[in-house]
């Protein structure tokens, strides 16, 4: 496996993207949230996803340079028609509109559809959170392909459906919650499979519904399991709440279409920390409640407790040092979309 540094990695996932047909500004956007995905730790939604979205763009799954329309708004509400664009490019925007609302009137929140991958969904409610608002986001994948179980069931009928909460601090990274309501995210079992690797007892099951280690039984009629494992039923609640949210007040609607293309419906959420309480005062409250937090004893195991979100925070220093492992398989395909872009050269690869 090769080992990448991240601004290297940034330039060739740009480069391919305007191979593709992504304007600069696009290229750049997805090229940021991907690789600071890998930075977070979450290779799943890292440079290992970039030749899938070239590849959605020449199914026309993804449309370079989308239209990005306002269909429905009020001072405090916006529904975006993202025009099939990339789901960076288009929730970024949305974020910011948001943010922008609930700076202004307190509370704010917009649903998203039509829209490619939004990738790693803390980026969102952090781009809130850095400027003094509580941000959140929930997202789905509309009726595309279904991955996750219902509790109790054995045929796939919900997707991993994320949910982020982001608050503002003084602390040195970003305190989040920002997880898929799935024992694990998809991407995760790709990874596994791209590194050859098996995966715990409790993330998935086969085509039978008998529990798996093999990552590729989720391709061969396999599903995911629900958060929880024997209390299952909470991922699940959370899951259906989340896919009302993303899916059904989008008006993406539910269940698999299988002509459909890849559908990111999201909602998000801003909130003025000011409109409740002194932001100062919240943000050393919160501060000093992660302290404390850490400063729990540990149990048999551990040899320390984290903040939501610092371990992602601790990851991203040590890498932006290190560099990014990326595995062959991925590499590879890298190199041959740089020989069909005529990119080879440039990058060096
Ligand atoms: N766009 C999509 O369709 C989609 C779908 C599913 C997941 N995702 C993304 O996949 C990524 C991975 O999701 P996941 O559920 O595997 O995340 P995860 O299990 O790695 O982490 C979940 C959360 O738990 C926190 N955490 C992890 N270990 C911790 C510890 N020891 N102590 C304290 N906090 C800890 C993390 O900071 C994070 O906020 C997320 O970024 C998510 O947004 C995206």
């Amino acid at each position: 496996m090769p080992t990448v540094q991240a601004d290297r990695l940034k330039e060739i996932a740009a480069q391919l993207l305007m191979g593709a047909g992504a304007t600069e500004e696009e290229a750049a956007i997805v090229a940021r949230h991907s690789i600071g995905a890998n930075l977070a730790g979450h290779d799943s939604h890292g440079i290992i996803q970039i030749p899938t979205y070239i590849d959605r763009v020449k199914r026309g799954h993804i449309v370079p340079g989308a239209e990005y329309e306002v269909v429905r708004e009020s001072s405090t509400t916006t529904v975006v028609d993202g025009h099939w664009g990339y789901g960076y490019v288009v929730s970024e925007r949305a974020m910011k509109t948001t943010m922008a609302k609930a700076q202004e009137h307190g509370v704010a929140a917009a649903t998203v559809f039509r829209q490619s991958h939004v990738g790693r969904v803390a980026d969102y409610p952090i781009m809130a959170s850095s400027e003094g608002l509580i941000g959140m986001m929930t997202a789905d994948s509309g009726r595309s392909a279904k991955g996750v179980v219902p509790f109790g069931g054995r045929e796939a009928r919900l997707g991993t459906n994320p949910i982020c909460i982001s608050m503002p601090s003084n602390l040195e990274g970003p305190m989040f919650i920002d997880m898929a309501t799935s024992a694990v995210a998809a991407g995760k079992l790709g990874v596994a499979v791209a590194r050859g690797t098996s995966v715990p007892e409790g993330w998935i099951i086969d085509k039978d519904g008998n529990p798996s280690t093999d990552p590729s039984d989720l391709r061969n009629g396999g599903a995911v399991l629900p958060l929880g494992g024997a209390e299952g039923h909470k991922g699940y609640g959370l899951a259906v709440m989340i896919e009302i949210f993303s899916g059904i007040l989008t008006g993406l609607g539910f269940g698999h279409d299988p002509s459909g293309r890849h559908n990111d419906g999201c909602f998000m959420a801003a909130f003025k920390v000011d409109a409740f309480r002194d932001l100062a005062d919240f943000k050393k409250e919160v501060t000093e409640f992660a302290q404390y937090l850490k400063e729990t004893p540990t149990a048999k195991g551990f040899s320390e407790v984290f903040y939501p979100g610092e371990l992602e925070h601790l990851k991203e220093k040590r890498l932006l040092q290190e560099g990014i492992a990326v595995e062959d398989s991925t590499w590879d395909k890298l190199k041959a979309l740089a020989d069909e872009y005529g990119l080879a050269e440039k990058l060096a690869l």
